[in-house]
This record gives C-alpha cells, sequence and structure tokens, in this order.
C-alpha cells in the first residue's frame, strides 16, 4: 500500500510567486491497484509522482510504503522500489547504446557491481524471451541502437527496463503522450499487460481520458491540487468518458485550456 498522508507542497515560498500546490492532501493506493490520474493542467499530477519518487521534497506530511515513513529515505533506495517511465521516449532509454546494453544496464540496476555495461552472456535467452513478449520484433535486434528505434517501441523498452527488477511501484507519467495515437494505444495494451502479470501497484497520469476509462482499475481527476473525482474498481467498471467529461471540460475551461 502507498499512501500520502497530510501532504503540503508550496512552489516558491515566501516570494510573490508563491503557490501553495497541495494542503492537506491525502491518498491511499492499495497493494496491485492501478491508478489512473487525470486533471487539468497545472493540477498536480507530476508534482505529485515527484513527491511520491522522491524527486521533490515536501513541506508536510509523508509518504509512506506499506506502512513504512519512506520520506527521508534516501533516493537511490527509493528509487530502487519504483519503476518509473516517462513522457519523453529518450529520457527511459540511452539511445546511444543497444537494446541488448539498455537491458542490462536494468538488470543491473541496484546491484553492488552497479551499473555498467558489462553484459552477463548468459541472460541473453531470458532479454529475448521479455523482448518477444512483446510482439515487436525487438528480440531479433538486441545489437541495434536504441536511438533507431520508434517512439513507441523506445517507451515499450523503457517500460520493459523499468519493471525487469522487482519493484514495488510503477509511475507512468504521460508515456503516452509523446506518440501517435495507433502507437500510444499498443504502448497502453503493452502496459496493461505488463501490469497484469507483475501484479505491480501502478499509478499512471494520462491526458488521454479514454485511456483513464479504458485501462486500469480505478481513477482519480485532480483539480487545483485536489481530488475531485474517485471511482474505485466498481464504478469504474461501467464508466463512459462521457461520463466524466462534463466534469473535465469545466476544470480545464476555469484553468484557460
Ligand atoms: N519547479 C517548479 N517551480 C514552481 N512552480 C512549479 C514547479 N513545478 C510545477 N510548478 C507549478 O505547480 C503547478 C502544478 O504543476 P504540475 O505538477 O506540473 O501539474 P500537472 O502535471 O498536473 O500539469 C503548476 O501551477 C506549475 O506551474
Ligand atoms: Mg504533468
Amino acid at each position: 500500500m502507498l499512501e500520502v498522508r497530510h501532504l503540503d507542497k508550496y512552489y516558491n515560498p515566501g516570494t510573490i510567486s508563491e503557490l501553495c500546490l497541495f494542503s492537506d492532501f491525502n491518498l491511499i493506493v492499495e497493494d496491485g491497484e492501478f491508478l489512473c490520474v487525470v486533471g487539468s493542467n497545472g493540477s498536480g499530477k507530476t508534482s505529485l509522482l515527484n513527491l511520491i519518487g522522491g524527486n521533490l521534497s515536501l513541506d508536510g506530511g509523508g509518504i509512506f510504503f506499506h506502512g513504512e515513513d519512506i520520506t527521508k529515505q534516501k533516493d537511490f533506495l527509493r528509487h530502487r522500489r519504483i519503476g518509473r517511465v516517462y513522457q519523453n521516449p529518450g529520457a527511459g532509454t540511452c539511445p546511444g547504446m543497444s537494446i541488448l546494453e539498455n537491458m542490462s544496464l536494468a538488470d543491473n540496476k541496484g546491484k553492488h557491481y552497479g551499473l555498467g555495461r558489462g553484459i552477463n552472456k548468459q541472460r541473453i535467452p531470458y532479454y529475448k524471451e521479455l523482448l518477444s513478449g512483446l510482439n515487436l520484433g525487438l528480440q531479433d535486434k538486441l545489437d541495434g541502437k536504441v536511438s533507431s528505434l520508434s517512439g513507441g517501441q523506445r517507451q515499450v523498452l523503457a517500460l520493459l527496463m523499468a519493471t525487469m527488477n522487482p519493484i514495488e511501484f510503477l509511475i507512468l507519467d504521460e508515456h503516452t503522450a509523446a506518440l501517435d495515437p495507433k502507437t500510444a494505444e499498443l504502448v497502453m495494451e503493452l502496459t496493461q499487460k505488463i501490469v497484469n502479470e507483475k501484479q505491480v501497484t501502478t499509478i499512471m497520469v494520462t491526458h488521454n481520458l479514454r485511456y483513464a476509462v479504458d485501462y486500469g482499475s480505478r481513477l482519480i481527476m485532480m483539480h487545483q491540487g485536489n481530488i475531485i473525482l474517485d471511482k474505485g474498481k466498481k464504478e469504474k467498471a461501467g464508466l463512459k468518458v462521457e461520463d466524466i467529461l462534463g466534469t473535465f471540460n469545466e476544470i480545464s475551461i476555469e484553468c484557460g485550456n
């Protein structure tokens, strides 16, 4: 279980541009939940992921993993427990390196012999097996540079790398936003497949209401640092985009989008 308890977060405190983004914000994500987060621009979605991921410090409250207060846990320890995929396909992979080198890097993440290009040849069949599961033919391109892959292929590879080691939480921040609709759908299908297979607790921010409705097990909508809508498993099962579109348009207009 992941808990955000009584979170406060300010940007630029004490200045003319002070912004109180979160004030006593609370969120509980149960084990195995696949939470989809939508919301207006600037509602705090990315900030929330950064606060959970340890890339941003809190001004009040705490973050708890399975009841353990990890608010002050060292970044590298927290990063081991979290897999993350970003919006930019270049962020989750090393473009100048081959698929094999990238997979080895991910495989070695957090192990004492550290990051290195050191490739364990015995692991190659395992990498190939993982890649075959994607049905993109990447298992036959192990020596190809990641820079030669399409944005969608890179995002899928980033997803695979993020979930290769046992992780407790998977964080996805608009990881399909830079892709064309067809590729984005494919990446979403693979995301759901990987989440199901790994049974990993997932938080996915998406700009796409349909993805938030069609995928995952729970949906929340955020606006100005608050959760204004929360649809759990049962409610979400019958949910349609039309059911949440009105609220989404209202908050978007309020933000001038
Ligand atoms: N580093 C920062 N410094 C100052 N303000 C920031 C910073 N990052 C985000 N903000 C502000 O916080 C609000 C929430 O931003 P963000 O979390 O990126 O929202 P979202 O991902 O929902 O669009 C916005 O008003 C944004 O301008
Ligand atoms: Mg964002």
